[in-house]
């Protein structure tokens, strides 16, 4: 994995404009750090979502159809399941016959995860998949017939520019079968200011949370970013629904990584992550166009975030 991280970060600090992928924030630092992002009281993302999965609890499990048959529930992106762990507790407590299959890209988060389910619902199979989502989504279908429920929560989908959103949605209705099941959290448009104000903490949390990507590339790839010499960049544009974060060299400066040296200009930025904001209309589409009917999209109180809810037919 090291050396895809390598790879990924000169190909991407090598191209013009520059870019970093969002992928490698969550190393330990970086998990830690999106826990008191997850805090923050601007941050609304997760308490919406967390606000479907707790009092929609009967509602959730009823439109992904769970008395039906034994099936997997493969989450994407897991973390620490917090939201999720509301449904998984509602389908052990009504003996539903199913496996948790986490996947997750950071180790420690899914070895936390392992436990922290082992000592709270001691009757749940978990299989925790440590990798890449398509790769482990393969894995897990190879690994039984079952009928597959995919949830891919915290607007994950959101990172990604919408032309990579369509084609991970096409990969992953590719690798499932007729009555499986897709549940993808997303975050709708709203007022611009609620938006950015989530992105833009003047605390300083969302700027150390990009800046350790910088420090985490110093860590692993022997590398000598000085951090203070980046600075956090915010936008909004509610024209096209994207969020974007940039660091921004704020001198002209060379950096070594390994044996590779990359300059920098006074003011360059380098584009580190997209959070979408969609809209009802764009959601139903993005289903259909990559091969999956539409069935619901369960919202919370201020329907500022749903759930949509896809089949395979
Ligand atoms: C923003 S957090 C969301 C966690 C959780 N789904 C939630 O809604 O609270 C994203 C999680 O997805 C994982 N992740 C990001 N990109 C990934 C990828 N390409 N493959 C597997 N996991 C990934 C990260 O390690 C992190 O734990």
């Amino acid at each position: 994995m090291i050396e895809s991280f390598r790879e990924d970060v000169l190909h991407g600090l090598k191209d013009y404009p520059k870019r970093l992928q969002s992928k490698y924030f969550y190393d330990e630092n970086g998990t830690a750090l999106f826990q008191r992002i997850m805090d923050m009281s601007t941050y609304y993302l997760t308490a919406c979502e967390l606000e479907i999965f707790r009092d929609k609890t009967v509602e959730l499990a009823e439109v992904l159809r769970v008395e039906q048959e034994p099936f997997d529930l493969i989450e994407l992106g897991a973390g620490d399941a917090m939201k999720s762990s509301f449904l998984l507790k509602h389908l052990v407590g009504k003996k539903v016959d199913f496996n948790y299959m986490p996947i997750d890209i950071c180790g420690q988060v899914l070895s936390a995860l392992r436990d922290r389910l082992k000592q709270d619902l001691p009757g749940l199979t978990v299989i925790p998949l440590y990798g890449e989502y398509l790769e482990m989504l393969r894995k897990a279908t190879e690994q039984s017939d079952r009928r597959k429920i995919v949830l891919f929560l915290g607007s994950n989908i959101g990172n990604m520019e919408l032309e990579d959103a369509h084609g991970l949605c096409r990969s992953v209705n590719r690798q499932l079968k007729v009555g499986d099941t897709m549940l993808i959290g997303f975050d709708l448009q709203k007022n611009p200011h609620t938006v950015l104000q989530a992105y833009n903490d003047k605390e300083g949390i969302t700027e150390a949370f990009n800046l350790n990507l910088l420090e985490r590339i110093n860590r692993e790839l022997d590398a000598d970013f000085n951090i203070t010499a980046f600075q956090h960049y915010q936008t909004y544009d509610p024209m096209d629904g994207g969020c974007r974060s940039y660091l921004v060299s704020l001198i002209d400066q060379t950096i070594r990584i390994g044996e590779e040296f990359i300059s920098f200009r006074v003011n360059e930025p380098v584009a580190v992550e997209i959070s979408r904001k969609y809209t009802a209309l764009e959601i139903d589409r993005m289903a259909i166009e990559s091969g999956f009917a539409p069935i619901t999209q369960i919202a919370d109180s201020k329907n500022w975030f749903v759930d949509a809810v896809w089949l395979v037919n």
